[in-house]
């Protein structure tokens, strides 16, 4: 019975010419010949990829519909039909990887772990949307361009269940994207739990309304909030280490800290007329900045003390962004620490605040990474520079020697409009976004490297590029969804693929097949061919 509906199948399947794999690999050839896996499939794997082989085994077993057997290397067992999961130690390009596909065989032989990964992710889209599986020969070479491959999410505007977080984590390991960077505090919500200070969640995580959907100086007057717990937010890293994404923490100071202010109002600068600091239910920027005296410093090392604990990650985000200076140049206090510490300027003094806040971090062995606005006063030694405005803030800064990200507004900030403003907002008001007008075109366009860098030893100084998603005009993860995708596959192509093997009209192509995947696996994605 079985092998009569194989030979049904292997007649009706149609030779596949092309792989629609989005980032495009380094080098892919299509050979002659196919196959369909039948009950004899098995994942053979080095015992260093059982959680690659996992991973695949539990995908493919849901496309057959079958369970697909995994077993190590060592024990020698022949399978008729296998995948052969085999990594390098350390030699080669990192994340790199060769693929083959022959009869009744795949061959991946992975660049350490992540390798070996990023091959399994090749192999889910090498199969079709839809229809059988069939894996058609063929021969693939792939390596990164850059190895910060990101995507932002902010969730102190507003936040979403584990669960949605971690299902975009699945998606950006199918775009091979490898850090996500995790907006956890702002002035409108405090969303990390904090064991030694439990006033940041119980006040900072709450706020008494939101402007609705089309009114934005507006209040919906519901208390709205929440925020993780150290579990959920373990759980989440851990997920993330399994799809080999490194999750960056960001707590920003000294500006955006409204909630923490709330809680904890002896942070701020106490000693300012009107001073009654409230968790904001207003976007914008706001006024309310951390004080630079002695037990703020203690209170920012303590909580860097249990982000350190939760994130294992090497670079520890410290916002730095749109910190306005009117309350520290109205603060007597704030004026005497730039006196007693010979400050010019308010800008001065965010560098002396963000150099202590980088000492706190090395001790720990971990690197500070910022907003571009933590050049304002002088950088922190070793500081790595993610850059949302100017271009000129990486060519400097590059050429200083420090690292950069590359997350410029004009190109990556996916809370912009991705279609004209006003065909969007005339679907309704749940299409409002921020402003701006970000096409996939333009967001596929990215050359992270700027060109006044090009062919000189600091070019070397760009990490790579990641996705912003802002999230005031995001109350539900369907909204989420419907601002990141398509876009997040566009930028995956920036990030991996080198800038001669892009291709704008073969990306369209091969968008089409990835629309289908996206809908299939309930994603409410912008579709930009309609
Ligand atoms: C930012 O958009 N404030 C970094």
């Amino acid at each position: 019975m079985f092998f009569c509906a194989s030979i049904l199948l292997a007649a009706f399947s149609v030779p596949q010419t092309s792989i629609d794999v989005i980032p495009k690999p380094s080098h892919m050839e299509v050979l002659e010949g196919s196959w369909t896996p039948d009950k004899g499939l098995g994942i053979r794997y080095d015992h260093r990829l059982e959680a690659e082989a996992r991973g695949l085994a539990d995908w493919l077993g849901q496309r057959l519909d079958q369970e697909v057997q995994i077993v190590r290397e060592e024990l020698r067992i022949k399978l008729p039909q296998e995948i052969y999961l085999d990594m390098l130690e350390e030699e080669g390009v990192p994340e790199s990887y060769t693929m083959t596909i022959d009869a009744n065989r795949v061959h991946i032989l992975g660049v350490g772990a992540p390798g070996a990964f990023y091959a399994t992710q090749t192999l889910k889209q090498v199969v079709a949307p839809d229809g059988p599986v069939v894996f058609p020969h063929c021969e693939i070479e792939d390596e990164p361009r850059f190895r910060w491959r990101g995507m932002h999410l902010d969730v102190g505007r507003h936040l979403y269940p584990v669960d949605d977080v971690k299902n975009l984590l699945t998606w950006m390991a199918f775009h091979k994207l490898n850090t996500f960077h995790w907006h956890l505090t702002e002035d409108q919500g405090w969303r990390i739990e904090i064991k030694k200070y439990p006033k940041l969640t119980s006040v900072g995580a709450f706020r008494d309304s939101t402007p609705p959907y089309g009114e934005r100086l507006g209040s919906d007057g519901e208390r709205y909030g929440g925020y993780y717990t150290q579990d959920e937010i373990r759980s989440i890293v851990a997920f993330a280490a399994n799809l080999h994404i490194t999750v960056v923490p960001e707590i920003d100071m000294p500006g955006h800290m409204l909630a923490a202010i709330a809680a904890y109002p002896e942070l701020g600068n106490t000693d300012i007329k009107d001073y009654a600091p409230k968790v904001s239910s207003k976007w914008g920027v706001h006024r309310y900045t951390l004080s630079p005296k002695e037990e703020t410093f203690q209170w920012v090392d303590d909580v860097l003390e249990e982000v350190c604990d939760l994130f294992p990650a090497e670079y520890i985000h410290i916002g730095g962004d749109e910190a306005p200076k009117h309350q520290w140049k109205e603060s007597a206090f704030a004026q005497s620490v730039m006196k007693r510490e010979g400050l010019e300027d308010e800008n001065a003094l965010q560098s002396y605040f963000l150099a202590r806040v980088s000492k706190m971090l090395e001790k720990r062995g971990r690197k500070l990474t910022g907003w571009d606005e933590i050049r304002e006063g002088g950088l922190a030694k070793g500081a790595t520079v993610m850059v949302w405005r100017g271009w000129h803030n990486a060519v400097e800064a590059a050429n200083q020697g420090h690292d950069v990200i590359m997350a410029p507004t004009s190109h990556t900030y996916f809370d912009y409009y991705q279609a004209d403003g006003k065909s969007e907002l005339a679907k309704g008001p749940w299409y409002e976004c921020i402003g701006g007008h970000l096409i996939l075109q333009k967001v596929y366009s990215l050359d992270p490297v700027p060109k006044e860098l090009k062919g000189t030893p600091a070019a070397q100084h760009i990490l790579g590029t990641q996705g912003q998603l802002w999230t005031e005009y995001a109350k539900t993860w369907e909204k989420v969804e419907y601002l990141a995708f398509p876009r997040i596959a566009a930028l995956s192509e920036v990030a991996w693929t080198q800038p001669k093997d892009k291709d704008w009209p073969d990306f369209q192509k091969r968008l089409k097949p990835m629309l289908k995947r996206y809908t299939k696996a309930g994603i409410r994605h912008f579709d930009p061919f309609r």
